[in-house]
């Protein structure tokens, strides 16, 4: 008769254990009643990188990596992309249902009218250097806006909550607007309330000498459909940021600070810049072979390939590359695109990248997109953070109501030196 649990024997003692199996996991903590002694601690798993370890229980976004499927609440990605917008899909992830039209229109209302930024944020990012990474700027100023908020700590009311989630989701465009306008000097742009989340975006970025700025209608709806692509991607590395510091019950603005430190690096959402910049690099379809071959010799990675979870294609990848073709049939094609699809040709039929299942992630072509529609490649992970907010935002609040959870707290496996006695300097 088959049971849901899974039989340990212990080979050092020969004590036999029956361990509960619940949703495909066991239980870390039940493997502790595996002990050599009954004072010690008992087995502990070791998972460096949590390459197979659950850490919590979600109902916000579904991987399937083998199959090349992603889903926001049991709705496919595809159908987001195509019929949502950015802010709807926003709430879908925070609530868990699409909004009624009523709600639907509350929470735009809402979110549009938090988008103005304290104008002390406005001096504070004029004290950067005027060649300062704009995510870095990003990371800072999402920071700092923890001191403009002070009622933010107060993690455990429902409605303190809910304001940061308006005031996150909505000032995050401005910031990173903001940021941009420090680096080129420029004037900061003011939000301006009549447009789209995503049409204000582009006014923040790009308005100039124009009164009012009118967003094209097609980048527009192309970076919303970006923004979605990007909202949630289950425990990824920022995501388990944003879950690890908001354990230790820190106010949402400091626990996204040090999420989007995290997608800052070029391993996570840092590899939308790195691709950009090795297409550049490349330069040429001629290049290519030579490239490959340094990839495969170790001396470099082919950004925007490869992925700890999907082992086929990235379902957003393909979405993007359709979306692209929207975008140049209006800038005209960014020449590196033809440098991109050459070296997916070539590397899918290559048996390196066959054999360890690397396909090209979010991030080979969205920068491509980034780059026709006239951003900044520096600029490239901070329209990632934008999008992701949302999904940090849910998975923090999941955590926060998650009774199972407390502070996140791995254990190690201490392999230092043995006890010993300190030694005066004038006797090493
Ligand atoms: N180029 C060349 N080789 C690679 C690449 C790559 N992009 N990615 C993985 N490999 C190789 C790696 O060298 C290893 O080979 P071997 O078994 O011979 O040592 C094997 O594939 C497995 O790689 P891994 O580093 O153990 O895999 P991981 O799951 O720890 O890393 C990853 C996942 C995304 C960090 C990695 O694939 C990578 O560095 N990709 C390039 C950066 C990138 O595009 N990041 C964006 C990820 S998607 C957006 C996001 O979520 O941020």
């Amino acid at each position: 008769m088959p049971k849901d649990s899974l039989t340990v024997i212990d080979n050092r003692t020969g004590k036999q254990y029956e361990l509960p199996i619940q949703d495909g996991t066991i239980h870390a903590t039940d493997l502790r009643q595996i002990q050599l002694a009954p004072d010690d601690h008992g087995l502990l798993s070791y998972d460096p990188a949590f390459m197979n370890t659950a850490a919590c229980r979600s109902a916000i976004s579904f991987i399937d990596g083998d199959k090349g499927i992603l889903r926001y609440r049991g709705y496919p990605i595809e159908q987001l992309a195509e019929q949502s917008t950015f802010l709807e899909t926003a709430y879908l992830l925070l609530h868990g249902e699409l909004p009624s039209a009523s709600e639907l229109d509350r929470w735009v209302f809402d979110i549009t009218h938090h988008t103005i930024i304290h104008e002390n944020i406005k001096k504070f990012i004029d004290g950067f250097h005027h060649d300062a990474h704009p995510m870095g700027v990003f990371v800072s100023t999402v920071a700092a806006l923890s001191t403009f908020y002070p009622e933010a700590k107060h993690i455990e009311d429902e409605r303190s909550r809910r304001d940061q989630i308006f005031r996150l989701i909505a000032k995050a465009p401005t910031l990173a607007a903001f940021a941009h306008r420090h680096t080129v000097g420029m004037p900061y742009a003011y939000p301006d309330n009549d447009l789209s989340y995503t049409g204000n975006f582009l006014n923040m970025m790009f308005k100039a000498t124009e009164v009012k700025y009118t967003p094209h209608p097609v980048l527009e709806k192309a970076l919303d459909i970006l923004f979605i692509l990007h909202a949630d991607h289950e425990q990824n590395a920022s995501t388990s940021a944003m879950r690890g510091v908001g354990s230790a019950h820190a106010d949402p603005y400091s626990a996204m600070a040090a999420a989007a430190a995290a997608l800052y690096g070029p391993l996570h959402g840092g590899a939308n810049e790195q691709v950009l910049r090795m297409l550049h690099e490349i330069g040429s379809k001629d290049n290519i072979p030579a490239y490959i071959q340094r990839v495969k010799n170790g001396e470099v990675r082919l950004m925007g390939f490869g992925h700890r979870i999907y082992k086929n294609y990235d379902p957003r990848a393909t979405i993007i590359k359709q979306t692209a073709d929207q975008v140049f049939d209006l800038t005209g094609k960014n020449p590196v695109i033809d440098i991109a699809l050459e070296l997916e040709r070539i590397a899918l039929q290559d048996d390196y990248f066959v054999s360890r299942k690397l396909y090209p992630n979010v991030d080979f072509y969205s920068g491509i997109i980034y780059e026709a529609m006239k951003f900044p490649i520096d600029m490239f992970p901070v329209l990632f953070a934008i999008g992701r907010t949302p999904g940090w935002l849910a998975q923090w609040q999941e955590m926060l109501l998650d009774k199972e959870q407390k502070i996140a707290r791995p254990r190690q496996v201490y392999i230092g030196s043995p006890l010993r006695d300190y030694a005066p300097i004038e006797k090493r």
